[in-house]
């Protein structure tokens, strides 16, 4: 029992042959294979509190998404479990926990409907609609409610998620490096709109998986860096700086250099 939001205890995930040794899906039976094993994370402890903007950085190929799918439930470890609220992750809680990535919108719906189905616990049709254009309007979308996703560019339909997301109100939120795809200033742009979805959804727990460390350093409570595969958690900073962050200043700059030391980047310091 723990009285964390999230809580990852001794998580170890291998992957074989190509396939994953840990089931796909929880309930067939475990793959094994006689060859080689990938030992992808190594007994990752975590605790995550309630309301906390972790952002977790690492390599590529360390296993940043393949952690977020074990929280999600995708995928279940090999060894080791993951505790969301003091409820064993068994499977995907669609309920509570919303994946925010790139290409989650429907495209054959318009984005009012796509924000529309997210609001599928409340009843009335025309306070669905209501809701949702209200979203839209936050993200200075409404005048775009009747588009489909691919007539939006891609700040845009990332805009559009994350109407998506305030709208599911979700206890938490993973994301997955959602803003790869974008351009520099639009990825500063979403910058803000994240950090005004953390605004707007206190409660909400966030985790998210960026290359980016000045991204990380702008929006995270705390910023875990993970080893080279298999991956263990090499260290953890809390970030104690109220927003809005100014990149340039002295605090946010020395912890910068410290993380490019972690991840073993010298050329950058
Ligand atoms: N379904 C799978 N079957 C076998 N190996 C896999 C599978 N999914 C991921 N892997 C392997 O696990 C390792 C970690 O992959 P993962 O996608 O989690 O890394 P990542 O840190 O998210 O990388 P990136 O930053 O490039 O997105 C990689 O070596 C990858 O090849
Ligand atoms: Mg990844």
């Amino acid at each position: 029992m723990s009285r964390s939001k999230i809580c990852l205890n001794g998580v170890t995930l291998e992957y074989a042959n190509g396939h994953n040794r840990a089931r796909r899906f929880w309930g067939l039976r475990q793959r094994r294979s006689n060859g080689g094993s990938n030992t992808v994370l190594d007994n990752i402890n975590l605790e995550i509190q309630r309301g906390e903007f972790v952002s977790i950085l690492g390599h590529s190929g360390c296993g940043k998404s393949s952690l977020l799918k074990i929280i999600a439930g995708f995928v279940k470890p090999t060894q080791g479990d993951v505790w969301i609220d003091d409820r064993p992750v068994e499977g995907p809680r669609g309920d509570h926990v919303f994946v925010f990535q790139e290409g989650a919108l429907f495209p054959w719906l318009t984005i009012l409907k796509n924000v529309t189905l997210a609001l599928g616990h409340l009843e009335d049709h025309e306070e669905r609609l209501a809701k949702a254009r209200h979203y839209l309007e936050l993200v200075s979308l409404e005048r775009f409610e009747g588009y489909y996703p691919h007539m939006l560019s891609g700040g845009m339909r990332q805009r559009a998620e994350i109407a998506r997301a305030l709208a599911a109100q979700p206890d938490v939120l993973l994301v997955d490096e959602p803003f790869s795809g974008l351009d520099y200033l639009t990825r500063l742009q979403m910058r803000e709109e994240i950090l005004y979805l953390h605004m707007m959804l206190k409660e909400t727990t966030i985790l998210f998986v960026t290359h980016d460390i000045d991204e990380a350093l702008q929006l995270s409570s705390r910023v875990v860096i993970m080893s080279e595969p298999p991956a263990r958690i090499k260290c953890c900073h809390t970030i104690d700086i109220p927003h809005p962050r100014l990149l340039a200043s002295p605090a946010l700059a020395e912890l910068r250099s410290q993380i490019y030391h972690h991840l073993g980047v010298h050329a950058a310091l």
